[in-house]
């Protein structure tokens, strides 16, 4: 048991200025350590201070006999085999569990994949559906975890047409056609994250990525390979919202993944009227990556989301929330009911946090509408859900908020350990 968190309360900063070096990407780094489990290894996997749901996936992988040694600092070397039958405890991290499956779903093994409250809530029957498809035998609580997979060592090469712009399910689907014989053809109704395909043909797979699809020649085991994470743009999104808004900001992220289906994030806020810079840096890995620069001082304007831009701004959509919360005009978000089923209810938890915070906001069944209001002190609840404690960090600190107290300010750890005091860096 972790003692129960204290809380944290937040002020709004005189200024914003200094350069961050954000934790690793999480999506890249679950992918990373999977996809070097199965090749065999030893694959060696950079990065600095991972959050907690990277740490399940080394947990995980390390309760399937994978070795994953961490002797040196900031690098993770991992060798697979044995594969051994285990209960494994995804924590909160719904990318663990499913791309877990998908990967499992390939070898002869009975697994049962286990979360924490929060995971235990979400839906897992969409995954185990296409592992079935494929030939495993997958089985929910009601289509909730724990979820109990029996793998083969053979599956059947598929076509599938997924019913949700889901990455975790696109990237268990891919993972699972490594096992296959033949073609498998992975489509999403919109496009989703593409760093399973990059990921797996920088390992030496045969996989193509075009729009909505992605198909992989199987049976293929993955080369052993070196990557170096960059830095998650999903929590540098927290500065580059934290910064638009603030009238007297310069922060600089630099190492930062610029993958262009994460990208968009930078569109919207420029849209909004954000002043940001972005410079790629040459590379010879399979994802891009380089520096960006976000200065405040420009006023923000109202924007409209929804349709197929939802899918490549999932995780950031919250700290839009706040974004739109500070912009002239009425902001829309519509299309996000995927927002329900994340680590808490997103919509519901923001619409209360914005509401606390003295936004205008209008509940919508799939999204919100947010005008500006008159900043109060608030105590935001985060339902343990960093995404939500931060996007109220940032609507305190850039003045959204005239104050915001966090219950849980330790959820916070699940994507980005060191938050906090890079938030107490960039204000001094
Ligand atoms: C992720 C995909 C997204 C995202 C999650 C990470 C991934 O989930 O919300 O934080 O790494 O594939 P969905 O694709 O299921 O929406």
């Amino acid at each position: 048991m972790t003692p129960a968190a204290s809380s944290a309360r937040i002020e709004t900063a005189g200024r914003l200025r200094g350069t961050l070096l954000l934790p690793p990407d999480k999506s890249i780094a679950h992918r990373a350590l999977i996809v070097g489990a199965l090749g065999g290894g030893p694959t060696t996997v950079r990065m600095q201070r991972p959050g907690r749901d990277v740490e399940s996936t080394i947990a995980c992988l390390r309760a399937l006999g994978v070795i994953i040694d961490d002797a040196t600092r900031g690098s993770y070397v991992v060798s697979g085999e044995p594969w051994l039958d285990a209960t494994l405890d995804c924590g909160n991290s719904g990318t663990t569990m499913r791309l877990l499956a998908g990967a499992l779903a390939g070898r002869p093994l009975r697994v049962v994949l286990d979360g924490d409250a929060s995971l235990r809530a979400r839906p897992m029957e969409r995954v185990a559906h296409v592992l079935r498809a494929a030939g495993a035998e997958a089985q929910t609580d009601a289509g909730h975890p724990p979820l109990r997979l029996h793998g083969r060592s053979s599956l059947s090469a598929t076509t599938h047409e997924l019913p949700v712009a889901s990455a975790q399910l696109a990237g268990a689907a891919c993972l699972a056609a490594l096992a296959a014989r033949g073609v498998t053809q992975v489509t999403t109704p919109a496009p989703v994250r593409d760093h399973t395909a990059r990921l797996l043909a920088f390992a030496g797979v045969r996989v193509e990525h075009h729009g909505l699809r992605t198909t992989i020649l199987g049976p293929a085991r993955p080369a052993p390979f070196d990557l170096q994470i960059p830095g998650d743009l999903s929590a540098g999104a927290a500065w580059l919202v934290a910064a638009a808004i603030h009238p007297d900001a310069e922060l600089t992220l630099d190492g930062v993944g610029l993958n262009p289906t994460r990208m968009a994030v930078v569109q919207v806020l420029r849209q909004m009227g954000a002043d940001i810079t972005v410079d790629e840096s040459p590379t010879d890995g399979p994802e891009p990556s380089g520096r960006i620069i976000v200065r405040g001082g420009a006023p923000l304007q109202a924007t409209s989301i929804g349709g197929s831009q939802v899918a490549d701004l999932i995780d950031e959509l919250p700290l839009l929330g706040v974004a739109m919360a500070a912009a002239a005009g009425r902001s829309e978000l519509r299309d996000a009911g995927e927002l329900r089923v994340k680590e808490s209810d997103r919509i519901a938890a923001m619409v209360a946090g914005l509401t606390a915070i003295g936004a205008e906001v209008e509940e919508l069944a799939d999204g919100w509408r947010v005008g500006r209001g008159a900043p109060h002190d608030a105590r935001v609840t985060t339902r343990g859900d960093h995404r939500i404690a931060m996007a109220f960090a940032v609507a305190a600190a850039s003045g959204v908020a005239r104050s915001v107290e966090l219950d849980d300010p330790d959820c916070i750890g699940i994507s980005y350990p060191g938050f906090l005091a890079d938030l107490a860096a960039v204000r001094a």
